[in-house]
C-alpha cells in the first residue's frame, strides 16, 4: 500500500488487535492470544487475501480495468473479493452453494457480485461439492475471459496472510511458543508460519481440521459443517506450511466453544474460530504456565446468525 488515505476503505484491512483470552483458559495453562481478524471490513481475515490476490494479478498485468473476476467460494473469500472488486471497479462472478451461510451469499450480492448457487447434499459440505464448484468456475473463466483468482493454488494470498504473522510478532515481543489454525486453502497458516520462521521464531505450528472430515490426518473425508475448513482434499498450499503437526478437532466442541467465546469472552465469532480455540486450549494445557499460544478469530458470528450455531 502507498501513502495512508490513498486506497479509501481498503486501508481498513489488517492491523487487527491481539486479545488475550481470560475466562475459557484453565489455571495452569499457557496464555492464549487471539488475533482478532473479525475486525477486518467484511468481518473476516479473507479481506487480506482478497486484496493480495487482486493486487498481485494487477501487478503482473493479468487483471486489467474492465475485466471480470471469477471465483468459487463458500462465501468468506467471496465476500472479501466482492468488497475489493467493488472498491476497484471489477465485475465479479461467484460460484457457491446453498451449503454455505445465507448471510455470506447476501453479502456478496450486496457488494455487487453475480452469484451461481449450486445445490448441496442436504446443506452439508461433502467431498464432492468443491469439484463441482471448480468445474463451473472454470467454465465461466473460459466463457467470459475472466480472471480466476483460484484461491486454492494462489500464492499471492500467502503474502496477504503473512501480515498476520508480522503483526502478531510485533504485538507479542516476548515471542510465541505455539501457533495453531484450521485449514481451508491453508493460505493463512502458510502466511503466518512464513512470518514466524523468517523472524527466527521456533514456535510450534499446528494445523487443525474438523474430525468429521479428517482428510489430512487420516486420508478419509466426510460430511461436516465447519464453514471454511475441511474441503475434502489436501489443499496444495499446505505443502508450504512446514507445520510440526496436524490435529483433528471435534465439531461439537468447536461449536460449543464458539458459544462460550461469545458469552464468556465477548468474542462473537464463527465455527472455525471455536475450532481454533479448542486446538489452542489443548496446546496451552500441554505447554503450561509461562508459555504463549496464539490462534486466530477467523470471522464474525454475524455471518452465522441464521444457522444453528447460536440458535
Ligand atoms: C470462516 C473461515 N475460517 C477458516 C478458513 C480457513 O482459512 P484458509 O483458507 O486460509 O486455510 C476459511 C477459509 O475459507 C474460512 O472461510
Amino acid at each position: 500500500m502507498g501513502e495512508r488515505g490513498d486506497h479509501g476503505v481498503l486501508e481498513a484491512i489488517g492491523d487487527t488487535p491481539l486479545i488475550r483470552l481470560a475466562r475459557v483458559v484453565p489455571e495452569g495453562s499457557a496464555e492464549v492470544w487471539l488475533k482478532f481478524e473479525l475486525a477486518n471490513p467484511t468481518g473476516s481475515y479473507k479481506d487480506r487475501m482478497a486484496l493480495a490476490m487482486i493486487e498481485g494479478a494487477e501487478r503482473r498485468g493479468e487483471l486489467r480495468p474492465g475485466m471480470t473476476v471469477v471465483e468459487y467460494t463458500g462465501g468468506s473469500t467471496g465476500s472479501s473479493l466482492a468488497f475489493v472488486c467493488a472498491v476497484k471497479g471489477y465485475r465479479l462472478r461467484i460460484v457457491t452453494s446453498d451449503a454455505f451461510a445465507t448471510e455470506k451469499l447476501r453479502t456478496m450480492e450486496a457488494f455487487g457480485a453475480r452469484l451461481t448457487v449450486l445445490p448441496s447434499e442436504g446443506g452439508m459440505i461433502t467431498p464432492g461439492l468443491l469439484p463441482r464448484l471448480i468445474t463451473e468456475a472454470e467454465r465461466i473463466r473460459d466463457a467470459e475471459g475472466a480472471y480466476w483468482t483460484d484461491q486454492f493454488n494462489n500464492t499471492d494470498s500467502v503474502e496477504g496472510y503473512r501480515r498476520i504473522g508480522d503483526e502478531l510478532l510485533a504485538q507479542l515481543p516476548g515471542g510465541v511458543d505455539a501457533f495453531c489454525g484450521g485449514i481451508g486453502t491453508a493460505g493463512m497458516i502458510v502466511g503466518v508460519a512464513r512470518a514466524l520462521r523468517e523472524a527466527g521464531s521456533a514456535a510450534r505450528i499446528v494445523a487443525l481440521e474438523p474430525a468429521g472430515s479428517p482428510v489430512i490426518t487420516t486420508g478419509a473425508g466426510g460430511p461436516h459443517h465447519v464453514e471454511g475448513l475441511g474441503v475434502g482434499f489436501v489443499p496444495p498450499l499446505l505443502a508450504l506450511a512446514g507445520q510440526d503437526e496436524v490435529r483433528a478437532i471435534d465439531e461439537r466442541e468447536a461449536r460449543a466453544m464458539s458459544r462460550r467465546l461469545a458469552r464468556d469472552e465477548g468474542v462473537f465469532a464463527g465455527t472455525s474460530t471455536g475450532l481454533n480455540v479448542v486446538g489452542a486450549l489443548a496446546l496451552a494445557a500441554e505447554l503450561g504456565t509461562g508459555r504463549t499460544v496464539v490462534t486466530v478469530a477467523c470471522d464474525t458470528g454475524l455471518k452465522y446468525l441464521r444457522g444453528d450455531l447460536f440458535g
